[in-house]
């Protein structure tokens, strides 16, 4: 496995022999989230390319970039182990030369909800360096999980866009055990937090039964999802939302499939998590 440090080093490495590179970004301490995107791409391509940097500028001022957990060192085993052939791991100098960057990608229209209702200038940081890595490591495609589903709509814009020529491949969320979604910041959850964090999952497996069962009216929904949660954690509910899965726009009526999304803050931990639901009417059932 290649450890690369410089962008003008990765620009320039050749893979021999030639054959589709997929691509992992990432800000490292690995989980078997990170893992597994890595397994769908080395299944996928000739060679995977895993990038890990904790970008300052997706960060807000009174975020965890500071705190952040890093273990460069066990994600390097873990990437070899996984079978990456290259590493990508600038520094923040080597990616941001003169300090913050100027030029900043701005995804309209889809990044404005959710997640960048409290986060303003979040996807901008995550479009900006997601671009600048794609230009250093060109790969043919690149491996984003639905744990983070607005990353992926930004992202997945962006690429369409500015005609960026790779292809975005989603994969679906690991979770733990208990259902709660892997996350480098679960790290952040107290002991009976961490119980109770499990209690999102629950909340998104209500909607997705709710709706099996033919319930349509999102706000219904929300509503008991919120009960769930309010009873079951001691959690600030950030937002609970039923939206459109092409563009994030909130949905009145459940029609086809939807994105059930949800933010909430522990102590020092803000989770985030999804589920796709879907509301079919049978014709074949009759009264
Ligand atoms: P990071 O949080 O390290 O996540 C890297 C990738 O792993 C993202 O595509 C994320 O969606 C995926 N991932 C995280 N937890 C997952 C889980 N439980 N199941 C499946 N996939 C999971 O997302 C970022 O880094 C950054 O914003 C980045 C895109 C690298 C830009 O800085």
């Amino acid at each position: 496995m290649k450890i690369i440090q410089t962008v003008l080093q990765m620009q320039k490495h050749v893979f021999k022999p030639k054959g589709t590179v997929g691509f992992v970004p990432t800000m490292g301490y690995f989980h078997e989230g990170h893992l597994s995107l890595m397994r769908q791409s080395r299944k996928e391509n000739r060679y995977t390319v895993v990038s890990i940097f904790v970008n300052p500028i997706q960060f807000g001022p009174l975020e965890d970039l500071a705190q952040y957990p890093r273990d460069l060192e066990r994600d390097l085993r873990l990437a070899r182990k996984a079978g990456v052939d290259v590493v990508f791991v600038p520094s923040v100098q080597e990616m941001y030369p003169a300090g913050l960057s100027l030029t900043m990608i701005d995804v309209r229209g889809v990044s404005a909800g959710l997640c960048g209702a409290s986060r303003p200038d979040h996807f901008s940081g995550v479009a900006t360096v997601v671009a600048k890595l794609l230009n250093s490591v060109r790969p043919t495609a690149m491996y984003l999980g639905q744990k983070d589903a607005q990353q992926v709509i930004v992202i997945r814009k962006m690429v369409e866009d500015l005609n960026f020529p790779i292809t975005v491949i989603t994969c679906p969320i690991v979770r733990e055990p208990d259902g709660l979604a892997m996350s480098s910041r679960n790290k952040y959850l107290s002991t009976s937090e961490r119980v109770q964090a499990a209690a999102l999952f629950r909340a998104l497996l209500l909607a997705r039964d709710l709706v099996a069962k033919g319930e349509s009216d999102a706000m219904k929904i929300i509503s008991k999802i919120k009960k769930l949660i309010l009873d079951e954690t001691s959690a600030r509910i950030e937002y609970i939302t039923c939206v459109s899965r092409a563009d994030l726009k909130p949905v009145r009526r459940i029609e086809g499939e939807v994105l059930v999304a949800l933010a909430v803050r522990f102590s020092s931990a803000r989770l985030i998590d999804n589920m796709v639901v879907k509301f079919s009417v049978d014709e074949k059932v009759s009264l």
